[in-house]
This record gives structure tokens, C-alpha cells and sequence, in this order.
């Protein structure tokens, strides 16, 4: 089959230059004498795309990532996983618009979320989105877990993606709990206050734990300090390296198929499934499984 030209070395007329069509690297030089590699400025933005991807692999990794097979019978459960990835680069992105303008400081924090609140352009729907984000992030996870839960994806081989998953869940319940705290309003301080109590009763490193939070005898401008280290550095920089480990594994394994769909299986495939397709790269048994490509 003929493979479209990759972008970047479009001839003009739709054609792959004969180089790439043999297989050789096209040159610039010998391909087109006295011409420059680019026709016009209407392929300058092809042209910058391919220079990228032929020093990156770009497409190769895409086309893996985006174009994998999946089993037979996924449905928008599955979006859940996505839909909680894009509720987290939301809280990312608007995250970073309200620390231009947040002081980590008990006289002044609650100040400046007042003066974002009223007189930034913007602001106040800045700080909603990152607000109501907050809550609707939590909930996706409790969902996707749950679909993952009732699908049986935690099971062989994918323990180790949903351990990683509870890694997640965790840290997204320390965004939250940490993230309170840094309006430092009245109901802020002292929900904190019985948050970091709680978590002192805990067995073994409850008290270390507590102590590590209120950082220092009295909750004051070193307990806030360190929760608004831990919320917009430590934990989203956990959560990003937690995410990439998560995503590597559902490329790497595929996703599950879903229950009724597994059990069409013939006894052999059902066996076959986890070991071998690991093993073969074609893991989620997507060649004999019943999935779709
Ligand atoms: C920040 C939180 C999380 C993000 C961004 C995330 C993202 C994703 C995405 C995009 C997928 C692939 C699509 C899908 O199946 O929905 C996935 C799959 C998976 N996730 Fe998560 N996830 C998160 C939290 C969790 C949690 C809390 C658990 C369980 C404790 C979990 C367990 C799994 C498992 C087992 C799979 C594989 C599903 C399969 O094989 O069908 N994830 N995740």
C-alpha cells in the first residue's frame, strides 16, 4: 500500500518525492538542485512540522499512542480515565493564573484571593473553574475507578496500573485537603485545623504526619507555607509523573475489554490473554480477543 508522504516532504502535488519512495533519505540538494526544500509559505507550517518530527519521532509515538487497537465493545465508560486527565490540565492550567496573583502569607492570603475575586479581569471565573474543577476532578476519579473496579481491569496483568492508580487517588484527595486551606478564611483554617487532627489519631505515622502538616506548635504562616508548596509544586508534580507511569501502562497492555465481551471468549483466547499478548506486544490479545483495531 502506498503511504501518504510524511509531512514536511510534500513535492506540491501530493506525491512523495521519488527519494522516499526508494526508501533513500530526500536531500535537498540532489532532490531539487537550485530549489529550496520549502514551495511556498503555505507549506512553511508542514515543512516546521516535519523538521520537528524528524528529530523527535513524533508521529511514530502518536501514532501508537492514539491509534492503538481497543477491545470490541469499548464504550464512553471508557473516556472516564481522559475525562479526569483533562479536569487535572484544567486545574493545572487555571492554577497558574491564580498563583500570579496569591500570596502564601496569613496576613495577606486572603487579601489577595479577595482582590483577584473582585478586581482582576477574569478572576472570579478563574477561581470558580479552579473551585468547582476541584470537585468535579474528585468525582471523575471515583468514577473511573469504579468503571475500572466493575470492568475487572485491576486484575492480571494490570495490578500494578491500578496500584498506581491509588497512587493517584490519593494524591488527588492531598490536592484537595491541602488546597482548602489557602484562601485562609475563617472555615478554611479551622476545617484544617480538624483535618490535620484527624490525621494525627492515624496509626504509627498518623503523628509524624501531623506534624510534618502543621509544620511547627502552632498552625500559622509555616503551616501555610508548606501547604502551598505542597499543593502547586510537590503533589501536581507527583501526580504528572504518576499520570505518565499510568498512561505508559494502558498503552503498553491495552485496555480491558469489557466483562460480556470477555466472556464470548473461547477457553483458549481467555487463556492466551494476559501472558502472551505481554509478551508479543499485542497485549489485551488484540489480534484473537475479539478486539478492533
Ligand atoms: C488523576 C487520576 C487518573 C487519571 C488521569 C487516569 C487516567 C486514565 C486513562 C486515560 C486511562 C485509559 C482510559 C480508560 O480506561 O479510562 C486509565 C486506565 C486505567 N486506570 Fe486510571 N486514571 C486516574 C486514576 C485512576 C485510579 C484512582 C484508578 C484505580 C484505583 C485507576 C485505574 C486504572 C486502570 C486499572 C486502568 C486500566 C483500564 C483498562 O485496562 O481497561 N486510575 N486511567
Amino acid at each position: 500500500m502506498r503511504r501518504p508522504p510524511k509531512p514536511g516532504h510534500s513535492n506540491g502535488n501530493g506525491d512523495a518525492p521519488a527519494a522516499l519512495e526508494n526508501g533513500d533519505a530526500p536531500s535537498p540538494v540532489t532532490d531539487n538542485p537550485g530549489k529550496r526544500l520549502t514551495t511556498g509559505a503555505k507549506d512553511a507550517p508542514a515543512d516546521l512540522v516535519g523538521w520537528v518530527d524528524e528529530r523527535m519521532g513524533a508521529t511514530s509515538f502518536l501514532t501508537a499512542m492514539l491509534m492503538r487497537k481497543v477491545p470490541k465493545g469499548t464504550n464512553w465508560f471508557y473516556t472516564l480515565g481522559s475525562a479526569t486527565l483533562f479536569a487535572f490540565v484544567v486545574q493545572a492550567i487555571t492554577g497558574v493564573f491564580l498563583a500570579m496573583y496569591y500570596t502564601p502569607s496569613p496576613v495577606e492570603a486572603y487579601a489577595s484571593i479577595t482582590h483577584l475575586t473582585n478586581d482582576v479581569f477574569l478572576g472570579e471565573f478563574v477561581r470558580g473553574m479552579h473551585k468547582w474543577g476541584a470537585s468535579v476532578m474528585v468525582i471523575l476519579v471515583f468514577v473511573h475507578m469504579a468503571r475500572t473496579f466493575f470492568f475487572g481491569a485491576y486484575k492480571y496483568p494490570r495490578e500494578l496500573n491500578w496500584v498506581i492508580g491509588v497512587v493517584l487517588l490519593i494524591l488527588t484527595m492531598v490536592m484537595g485537603f491541602t488546597g482548602y486551606l489557602l484562601p485562609f478564611d475563617q472555615r478554611s483554617y479551622w476545617a484544617t485545623i480538624v483535618g490535620v487532627n484527624i490525621n494525627g489519631t492515624g496509626p504509627i505515622v498518623g503523628p509524624y504526619l501531623s506534624d510534618f502538616l502543621r509544620a511547627g506548635p502552632e498552625f500559622g504562616a509555616t503551616t501555610l507555607s508548606r501547604f502551598y508548596a505542597i499543593h502547586m509544586l510537590l503533589v501536581p508534580g507527583a501526580i504528572i509523573a504518576m499520570i505518565g507511569a499510568h498512561l505508559y501502562l494502558v498503552v503498553k497492555m491495552g485496555t480491558t475489554a469489557p466483562p460480556w465481551m470477555r466472556a464470548d471468549l473461547k477457553p483458549k483466547d481467555a487463556r492466551r490473554e494476559p501472558v502472551e499478548a505481554i509478551a508479543d506486544g499485542s497485549a489485551n490479545g488484540a489480534s484473537e480477543n475479539g478486539n478492533a483495531s
